[in-house]
């Protein structure tokens, strides 16, 4: 298949792209790198020995879609461009919207003019908002609670709807929990600018000293340990459910919703513990009070992705530490070499 990933020079894009290189697709990168380096496919290339081409542009500039789509025969989109900081959301509101709500709008405009009907979107837990029971199955009601969340449940209300108007479509949304560590390589993974406000990103950071220590945001949450627990997904295994799904979307008409997570929640003491477990070495840290809109628990049922795509998470916390810090090691070494 030809495969066309907006978005991917991005954390998770660079992963599901060598994946699929991996697996024999052809791939093609779509990105205006706002939250990306230039150098990302360089790397891609390294690791698959494909040159796969990267064209730079705005999933808002829909001229240039169609045209990339027909130039590269496209059969199918996985979109994951897209801002996800949930505290600039709230602060610029409208960018969120017009980035991640119109630029969604722009593409599938793009691909109806081209007929490209088979997209997956790039989803996420927060639309399911704060748990009315656990696991989140993908029934439970939805109620993101920032706009960053309202921006993926519109998208995914208009996929929907689009549908219903034309059921030519091949839809799947992927509602990913909490994606962590890198490619085994070390070569790509998570870059974000500036300080991080994810856990697993702060804690490579204070690990690498450059940040002096790790702020736990609250202990006193009614949990094993008292902090607050997530489900970690290896991005190996949620670039392995992109693929699973656009096997699924061969043979399948219409719109499905799949979770992708391990069905298993890991505290912040136990990810930090296995964290200094593998890196050898303790991670300062301290207790500070809670996050505003945290919550306690957060974990998948994973059971319709394990059972209608045959997709499985087979990695642990183990192995997202591991390649975690491979790719910190190199990181720290690409910055070296650019000071
Ligand atoms: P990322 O920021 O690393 O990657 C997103 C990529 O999209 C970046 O390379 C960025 O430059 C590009 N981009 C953004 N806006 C664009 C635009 N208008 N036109 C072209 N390119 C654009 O983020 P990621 O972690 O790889 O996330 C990918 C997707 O998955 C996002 O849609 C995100 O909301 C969603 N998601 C991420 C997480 C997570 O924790 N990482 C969790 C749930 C959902
Ligand atoms: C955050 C976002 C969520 C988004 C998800 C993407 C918020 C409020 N939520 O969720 O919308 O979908 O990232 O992966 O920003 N923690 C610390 N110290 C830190 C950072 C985090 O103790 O410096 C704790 C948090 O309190 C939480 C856990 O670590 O218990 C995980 O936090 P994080 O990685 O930010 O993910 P989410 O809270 O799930």
């Amino acid at each position: 298949m030809n495969i066309l990933l907006t978005g991917g020079t991005g954390y998770i894009g660079s992963h599901t792209a060598v994946l699929l290189a991996d697996a024999g697709h052809t791939v093609v990168l779509f990105d205006n790198f706002c939250n990306s380096n230039k150098t990302v496919s360089a790397r891609i290339n390294q690791i698959t020995g494909h040159d796969i081409p990267c064209v730079e542009g705005d999933v808002r500039d829909t001229k240039l879609l169609v045209k990339t789509l027909h130039e590269f025969q496209i059969d199918a989109v996985i979109h994951f461009a897209g801002l996800k900081a949930v505290g600039e959301s709230v602060r610029e509101p409208l960018k969120y919207f017009d980035n991640n709500v119109a630029g969604s709008i722009s593409l599938l405009e793009a691909m109806q003019k081209a007929s490209v009907k088979t997209i997956v979107f790039s989803s996420s837990a927060t639309v399911y908002g704060k748990p009315q029971y656990l696991p989140l199955d993908e029934a439970h009601p939805l109620n993101p609670i920032n706009p960053y969340g309202r921006t993926k449940l519109q998208v995914e209300e208009i996929l929907q709807d689009l549908v219903k108007s034309d059921p030519s479509w091949r839809v799947a949304l992927l509602r990913y929990f909490n994606p962590v560590g890198a490619h085994d390589s070390g070569l790509i993974g998570e870059d974000p600018n500036g300080i991080p406000n994810n856990l697993m990103p702060y804690v490579m950071q204070v690990a690498s000293g450059k940040l002096p220590h790790l702020n736990i945001f609250g202990n006193d949450y009614d949990t094993k340990d008292g902090t607050g627990e997530r489900d970690y997904i290896h991005v190996m295994d949620l670039a392995q459910g992109h693929l699973a799904a656009l096997n699924y979307l061969q043979d399948h008409l219409g719109c499905e919703i799949f979770n992708l997570g391990t069905g298993i929640p890991v505290s912040v003491l136990e990810l930090v513990g296995t964290y200094e477990k593998v890196i050898g070495k303790k991670i300062p840290s301290q207790i500070a009070s809670r996050r505003e809109g945290d919550l306690a628990v957060c974990y998948a049922d994973t059971s319709k992705a394990n059972h209608t795509l045959n997709w499985y998470a087979l990695k642990d916390v183990h192995d997202m530490c591991t390649s975690g810090i491979r790719w910190q090691t190199f990181r720290s070494s690409l910055e070296g070499s650019r000071e």
